[in-house]
């Protein structure tokens, strides 16, 4: 298959394949921990992909065996005062806001330590695909600190607020196979089949008209914005959907029984 290269970053990897982009955290001598160029690069890759007409979605994964992400690079906390921690706090949060409002859809696939930043990178993402080996944490407490990047809200909207609040009170690692059992992640493969996986759920979700699964992560996202009312915001994008080209397509498919052709 005819893979490129994308974009140029001191430690992050961009690989396009099909209109599917794998981008890869690549600091594995440090567990890929997120420091500040780890995170300004993220964001400027998401400002890319944003814009780059030939992505289609989004693969995001770890170097290397050992982890996806052990967190935010804890070298950067030592002697930072209380400002500058709460500027880190909204970077990373606006950072992994705009992943997770991103009308491209992106699943991470979590191929080891995803702890702290680590774990709430994977959260902002839409969809989470693990490898057996992978372990899951929110070990802030350990450094007498708490989530910064939104992990107390995402945990809790994913896991329900006893499991979220036993995960961030004691620090404790869960392995895969129970991040699966609380809804922590969607899925859980054998590491040789991470990849294949994480693409095999992206070419499905690709074959779909895209503008419908924008706005089904729009509407989605509504039920979390306390500002907005997510019943109407469901009302509003089902009205959007009508008189798309891409609905006439899905329609007129369906009657004619022929798969939809969505560009
Ligand atoms: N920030 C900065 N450096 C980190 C890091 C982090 N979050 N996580 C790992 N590293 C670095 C280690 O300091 C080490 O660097 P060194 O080789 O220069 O000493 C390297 O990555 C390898 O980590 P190491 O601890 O030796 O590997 P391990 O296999 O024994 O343990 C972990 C793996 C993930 C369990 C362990 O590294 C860890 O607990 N990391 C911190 C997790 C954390 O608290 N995250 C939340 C931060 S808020």
């Amino acid at each position: 298959m005819n893979q490129q290269n994308w974009g140029s970053f001191q430690t992050l990897l961009g690989h396009l394949e099909e209109g599917v982009l794998t981008l890869i955290i690549n600091r594995p001598d440090k567990m890929n921990a997120l420091n500040q160029t780890v995170l300004s690069e993220l964001e400027q890759a998401i400002e890319q992909l944003e814009q780059d007409q030939t992505i289609q979605g989004v693969i995001l994964t770890g170097a290397g065996e050992k982890a996806f992400v052990a967190g935010a690079d804890i070298s950067e906390f030592n002697g930072a005062d209380k400002k500058t921690a709460m500027e880190m706090a909204s970077k990373g949060q606006a950072i992994f806001d705009r992943l997770e409002k991103n009308k491209k859809p992106i699943i991470a696939a979590v191929n080891g330590f995803a702890l702290g930043g680590g774990c709430e990178l994977a959260m902002a993402c839409h969809i989470r695909i693990a490898a057996e080996q992978a372990r899951f944490g929110q070990p802030e407490v350990n450094l007498g600190l708490i989530p910064g990047y939104g992990g107390t809200q995402r945990l809790t909207q994913l896991v329900g607020r006893g499991k979220a609040l036993e995960i961030m009170m004691t620090g404790n690692m869960i392995d895969a196979a129970h991040a699966l059992q609380i809804g922590l992640i969607n899925q859980v493969v054998d590491a040789t089949a991470l990849m294949e996986e994480s693409k095999k759920m992206m070419r499905t979700i690709l074959t779909k008209g895209p503008q419908a699964v924008a706005r089904v992560i729009q509407a989605v996202e509504a039920c979390f914005d306390k500002k907005k009312d997510g019943y109407q915001e469901e009302v509003t994008l089902f009205g959007q959907c009508f008189g798309t080209a891409e609905m006439q397509e899905g329609v007129s498919a369906f009657l004619e029984k022929r798969k939809p052709k969505f560009s």
